[in-house]
This record gives C-alpha cells, sequence and structure tokens, in this order.
C-alpha cells in the first residue's frame, strides 16, 4: 500500500455529534496526507462500493440503547468488503461519559451486541463519550435528556439552556493512529506516496 492510504469514513448521527467525530478524524487524517472520504450512512449513493479503499471506519452513536437502523443496513450490505479488509468501528453514546462500572458493561454490551448481530470483526473498536447539545434538541429531547444530564452533572441547577460535551478528543486520536498502525501505516505523515510493494 502508498504511504497515503485511501479510507472511507461512514458514520450515521442523530443530533451531529458523531458527525463531529467523523471529521475530526477526516481532519486528522488528511493533514497527514491520506484520503479520506466522508458519507454520511442515510445519504450513501445507490451505487456506493468500498471497492478501491484500503481502510474503512464506521462510527455509530446510541439512542434508546441502539444504533441506528442505516449504520446496521450499511454494515450488512458491505459486509463482504468489511470482513476481508481493514476496518474500525466507533461507538458513540452519553453512557460512555459515566464513571461507574455498570456503565461501562452497559458500554460494552451495547458494542459487544452491535458486533455479534452484524457478524463483522473489526479490527479495532473504541467507545467515546457523546454530547448533549441541547441548543440542538426540540422539546421531547429536551424532557428526555434532562434525567440524563441530570445523571452526569449532579441534580443542582442543572443548565439546559446550554451544550455539553464529553468526548476526549485524545483518545480519537489515539484510535486514529491505532488504525493507521493496522494499516502498516503507524507514524506515516509523508506528503509523497511511495510505490506499492
Ligand atoms: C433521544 C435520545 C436517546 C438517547 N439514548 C441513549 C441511550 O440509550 N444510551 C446512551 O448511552 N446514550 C443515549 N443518548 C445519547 C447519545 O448517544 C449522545 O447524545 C450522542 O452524542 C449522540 O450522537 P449523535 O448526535 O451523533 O447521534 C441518547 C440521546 C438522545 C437524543
Amino acid at each position: 500500500m502508498d504511504v497515503n492510504a485511501r479510507i472511507a469514513l461512514l458514520y450515521g448521527t442523530g443530533e451531529g455529534h458523531t458527525r463531529k467525530i467523523a471529521d475530526h478524524i477526516a481532519t486528522h487524517l488528511k493533514e497527514m496526507n491520506h484520503r479520506v472520504e466522508l458519507f454520511d450512512v442515510q445519504k450513501l449513493p445507490g451505487d456506493f462500493s468500498l471497492d478501491g479503499y484500503d481502510g474503512a471506519i464506521i462510527g455509530a452513536s446510541i439512542h434508546a440503547g441502539n444504533y441506528s437502523r442505516a449504520v446496521k443496513n450499511a454494515v450488512r450490505d458491505y459486509k463482504q468488503w468489511l470482513k476481508t479488509s481493514p476496518s474500525a468501528f466507533f461507538s458513540v453514546s452519553l453512557t460512555a461519559a459515566e464513571e461507574s462500572e455498570q456503565a461501562k458493561e452497559q458500554v460494552q454490551a451495547y458494542i459487544d451486541d452491535f458486533i455479534a448481530r452484524s457478524d463483522w470483526h473489526p479490527v479495532l473498536v473504541a467507545s467515546f463519550a457523546g454530547a448533549m447539545p441541547f441548543s440542538r434538541y426540540g422539546f421531547m429531547k429536551r424532557m428526555l435528556m434532562r434525567a440524563a444530564g441530570r445523571r452526569l452533572e449532579g441534580e443542582g441547577d442543572f443548565d439546559t439552556t446550554r451544550d455539553y460535551e464529553y468526548t476526549d478528543w485524545a483518545s480519537v486520536d489515539e484510535f486514529i493512529e491505532q488504525f493507521l498502525s493496522h494499516l502498516g501505516l503507524a507514524g506515516e505523515s509523508s506528503g509523497e506516496s511511495r510505490p506499492s510493494v
């Protein structure tokens, strides 16, 4: 493979935070001179194919205990490629922002269940804490997320007029480095392509 990999980054998002993480990953990879194409799984072109990519990353967020149908469909549709090529999965949830053992077990259960059902075995799996963008919520989501927010921020004067973000961006960067090392490209950031060997 060339030093400059071609990577497909597919994401499913509800309120935009998984897209923000995907954008961060894409920017970081591009700064290292890799070629990255971003795709919202809800808007995949009908003739979409992963052929020609050196690797793929799929990101999905949890809503009501589940990853989106569109992400599950994408994994189903491209499973043959995913099974035979380097691919990574990142999960985004608010449970991942909690410290308790119970929360850790819950996040692991979300991921394990998804992996088992999809029969896809990514070379790398990561869990990132998500966000509560109250400014993007309608009435129902604001009500629903107020309870989750109180759990994370404490009962006191929980403020639903501001946004909250829990993502540890350093761990996202670490995930990128780990994925590159699975592609045999750890620490590579050359501006030049070298011929494949
Ligand atoms: C309606 C709703 C339901 C949610 N349900 C869960 C849940 O069951 N478990 C969890 O850990 N996080 C839950 N979350 C938190 C989201 O996973 C978190 O906000 C994440 O950042 C969303 O990413 P997205 O904007 O890319 O969809 C929920 C969020 C919303 C708005």
